[in-house]
């Protein structure tokens, strides 16, 4: 999604304003610009492509002088990529500079007002209304201005404004859109997330919705719409500068998969105190949990696979029906949602849009809200009842890894803590699953080990055009996973199936040397999996399996991956393991982007 970075000290904006947005690369761009306030006047630069493009065409920010300004990467959502459609915007008469995050929905009939009134567009996008608008709106005050701004869009913005009759300062506003407040020393500086100034402060507000921030080089203050000045807390982030650069790896990617032990360790550590899971973060009383009538599970991508799990898991053990949704279409679907219903919605992010709309639509039906989020302060943890936030740091790569993986800790955690509240597990078997969520993170590194198994597996199957991911009940949840992984990274087309399913059609698909994937680490349904395995054999597959080491598939499997054993319900996390790094190889053999692959975006804050 869109970047935005600002700053005003005594420093040159221009370069701060570059190396900060190149912080934000990861977010997904097409294009990128800067506005830069000198001498009385807005300076603008701006150009479609990467951002070095922009680099070259400022000398890296030395042709824009000034010590206040605001940057923008744009990932396109109304008009292609192009130097016009890109931010900054300006007014008509270069009074106001306007960068912006987010979608203005009701921008077509603001655009025909404003051109009525002689006001001219040079772009396609739904930011330059904003630009307009305030010049329509201002009668010398910045503030004022923004409310009635504000007032008049509908839809989503984070907003970065420039005027040139305000010299020293600038202004800031952010609705349902990530935007967060950076507090220097003798400097200050707005970006969409930590990353992009983590180098200058780890000193940072987190601005709630419709809050406006006033910033100069001498001091922040916050207003609400009503112009009362919003004491805020100071949030000190603890990530080393290290945990949002590659520290020696090529790709992200691998960093994260790397760090998921780590993850791991900083997610359930915290929540499990004299062998106890202490969930703090919820206020959800054991009351609260026995009268759960039934439990949805919203969110997009990776994040619902780990909803599919989390199904799995929270019926076997607590006996409460769940559904799963991908938020997209559970917002849309008038949900039979009621205020006995907890609806747990999972989100990396914390801004995707369709997760943020599915938690209001559970909200406006009266459910209660739990979600899982990784990033503190954001939209979706701020709208919800409780948060449980998952430990994993800055997550850059736009395939999740780490994220995902401890959010299935969470979702442990939480499956776990509602069965001993409801009785529905005995004190022995919670003690060993809490044994066993602990010894988590170090059965991950153990099959980190096994990296080099899988490049050499890579180097085999490439240039699959096709392949199939198989499994049975949490294998059929991870194999989802595993597909997605290989799929937004490779593309290579990949198809996950609930292998009892195939045969129900799909498996007209498999002909000689067709590549399939089967998981098949469940003891229960070990069987039946193979007996899938056998099927596909016959039609001239070839099979890579991963089970555990008390499974052996060698009379069905062309390759098998062995992973250690653990608790059923925790084979998940030690099963996508394999398909995680299976996935950056064959990537990384085709030279694909992996880190930033193409049409994605690392939080879609777009419907
Ligand atoms: C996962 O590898 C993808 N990048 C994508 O599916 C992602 O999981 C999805 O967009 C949800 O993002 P979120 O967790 O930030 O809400």
């Amino acid at each position: 999604m869109c970047g935005i970075v600002g700053y005003v000290g005594s420093e040159q904006a221009s370069p701060i304003l570059l190396e900060g947005l190149s912080k934000l690369e990861y977010r997904g761009y097409d294009s990128a610009g800067i506005a830069v306030f000198n001498e009385g006047k807005i300076e603008i630069a701006k150009a479609k492509g990467r951002l070095a493009v922009l680099e070259e065409k400022t000398h890296n920010g030395a042709t824009v002088h000034g010590t206040m300004g605001i940057g923008h990467t744009r990932w396109a959502t109304h008009g292609e990529p192009s130097d016009e459609n890109a931010h900054p915007h300006i007014s008509n008469s270069g009074r106001f500079a306007v960068v912006h995050n987010g979608i203005i929905e009701n921008y077509i009939a603001l655009k025909q007002r404003l051109i009525e009134r002689g006001f001219e567009f040079m772009s396609d996008t739904d930011t330059e209304v904003i630009a307009h608008l305030f010049e329509y709106y201002y009668k010398g005050d910045i503030m004022d201005a923004m409310i009635r701004v504000i007032n008049r869009v509908e839809g989503s913005y984070a907003l970065g404004v420039l005027c040139s009759d305000y010299p020293d300062q600038f202004i800031a506003v952010r609705k349902a859109s990530p935007l967060i407040v950076g507090l220097g020393e003798g400097e200050n500086f707005i970006a969409s997330d930590v990353t992009a100034i983590l180098k200058h402060t780890r000193n940072i507000y987190y601005l709630e919705d419709e809050e406006m921030v006033v910033l100069s080089k001498d001091g922040v203050t916050v207003y609400n719409k009503d112009k009362e000045v919003v004491p805020k807390d100071v949030f000190t982030v603890n990530w080393d500068i290290s945990a949002a650069e590659k520290g020696g790896y090529e790709h992200f990617m691998m960093k994260e998969i790397e760090e998921q032990p780590k993850a791991l360790r900083d997610t359930i550590s915290p929540r499990i105190k004299d062998g106890k899971i202490v969930l703090d973060d919820i206020s959800l009383t054991t009351e609260d949990i026995k009268k759960i009538n039934k439990i949805y599970i919203v969110a997009c991508g990776s994040a619902y696979h780990v909803g599919v799990v989390g199904k799995y898991v929270i019926e076997k053990m607590c006996r409460i029906p769940v559904e799963v949704q991908v938020a997209s279409e559970f917002r849309y679907c008038d949900p039979i949602v009621t205020k006995d219903d907890l609806v747990i919605v999972i989100s990396q992010s914390g801004e995707t849009a369709d997760t943020l709309a599915g938690l209001k639509e559970a909200k406006n039906h009266g459910a209660r809200i739990l979600s899982i989020v990784n990033v503190v302060g954001s939209a979706i943890a701020n709208a919800s009842d409780d948060v449980i936030y998952t430990w994993a740091g800055p997550e850059i790569a736009v395939a999740t890894t780490k994220a995902y993986s401890t959010q299935l800790a969470v979702m442990y955690l939480i499956s776990t803590y509602m069965a001993d509240k409801l009785g529905m597990i005995t004190s022995g078997e919670y003690a060993r699953l809490i044994s066993e969520i602990e010894a988590l993170p170090d059965k991950v590194e153990e099959v980190l080990k096994s990296k080099e198994e899988i490049q050499y597996l890579a180097s085999l199957f490439y240039n699959c055009r096709s392949i199939f991911f198989i499994g049975r009940n949490l294998d059929y949840a991870v194999s989802l996973e595993g597909s997605l992984k290989l799929k937004e990274i490779s593309y290579i087309h990949s198809e996950a199936y609930a292998a009892g399913e195939l045969k129900h059609g799909t498996i007209s698909l498999i002909e000689d040397g067709t590549l399939v994937i089967a998981l098949a680490t469940g003891r229960d349904l070990f069987d039946k999996t193979v007996s899938n395995v056998k099927e596909v054999k016959a039609r001239g597959a070839v099979v890579m399996g991963v089970t555990t080491k008390d499974h052996d598939m060698t009379e069905v499997a062309d390759h098998i991956i062995k992973i250690p054993s653990i608790h059923e319900t925790l084979l998940p996390s030690l099963t996508v393991i394999p398909l995680q790094l299976f996935g950056y190889y064959v990537a990384s053999l085709k030279g694909c982007d992996i880190d930033k692959p193409r049409n994605l975006a690392k939080s879609v804050t777009v419907e």
